[in-house]
């Protein structure tokens, strides 16, 4: 179906998923099944990046999370560390002027006071200069791991509770959710993770617990703008309970 009609299509129906969380797997198998360097496959993830976003601001998506760089990563070789990372660093520069011009506002979600000080502070300039844009909020969930932004959570909650700054009886889910990195944000509406990988490798733990999640087989830098047009319409059919009775 021509794309314009589905972006019609999940207009019309209303109900788009307010922020969509991605886990873009798949950069790897992509370039080993054309014989080419991993960093290639990398490479061309940035490409479906920039055409995501652009998507996803079309569809009236507010808030976009992408699972760029987990925490495990770094067990990775480092040479293919460096090729990401050099990445990230060129883009958030070369695109800046893109995402003013496109009204995004960029965050990150992780922990990227452990990232080198120059990567650091392009991330944080991109930040602040884009930090007064009202269109989509692009979040890059970098230098993350779900397992220890809940344990950090843990660690400052009982920190506050030494000092006599709550009490225990106030650790509700709301209060929690405070501590974690994601203060502010919603949980995310749908999850999509690419190249049928199923599991959620240490995503967004504590707030996935009612996502909608969408699997499917193809690769990162292979996915389209109708592939993810394909994952909210099937997102727009779902019967989200929430533990209650169906309402449909
Ligand atoms: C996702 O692609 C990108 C990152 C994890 C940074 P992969 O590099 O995991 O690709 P596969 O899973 O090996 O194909
Ligand atoms: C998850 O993908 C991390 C990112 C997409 C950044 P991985 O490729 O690291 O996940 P596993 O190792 O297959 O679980
Ligand atoms: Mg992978």
């Amino acid at each position: 179906m021509p794309r314009v009609n589905l972006v019609n299509r999940i207009q019309d129906n209303g109900n788009v998923p307010g922020h969509v969380a991605i886990i873009m797997d798949g950069n790897g198998r992509w370039a080993k099944k054309r014989g080419k360097p991993r960093s290639s496959g990398h490479k061309a993830g940035v490409e479906t990046v920039k055409a995501i976003v652009q998507s996803a601001a079309k569809v009236g998506v507010e808030i976009l999370t992408l699972f760029t760089f987990s925490i495990e990563n770094w067990k990775r070789p480092k040479a293919e560390i460096s090729a990401i990372m050099k990445l990230l660093y060129e883009k958030t520069r070369s695109e800046l002027d893109e995402l003013k011009k496109n009204n995004v506002r960029l965050i990150a979600t992780g922990r990227i006071d452990k990232l080198s000080i120059t990567r650091r502070n392009a991330l944080r300039h991109a930040i602040k200069e884009t930090a007064r844009n009202t269109g989509l909020v692009l979040n890059l969930a970098l230098n993350y791991g779900g397992r220890t932004e809940i344990l950090e959570a843990v660690k400052k909650i009982a920190g506050d509770v030494k000092h006599g700054r709550i009490s225990p009886k106030r650790i509700d889910e709301e209060l929690f959710s405070s501590y974690l990195y994601t203060k502010g944000i919603p949980d995310p509406d749908l999850l999509i993770r690419t190249s049928g990988e199923m599991r959620l490798s240490n995503f967004l733990l504590w707030q996935t617990s009612y996502t909608e999640l969408y699997v499917t087989d193809v690769l990162w830098p292979d996915f389209s703008e109708n592939d993810f047009y394909k994952a909210i319409l099937d997102y727009q059919n779902r019967d989200r309970r929430f533990g209650e009775l169906s309402t449909k």
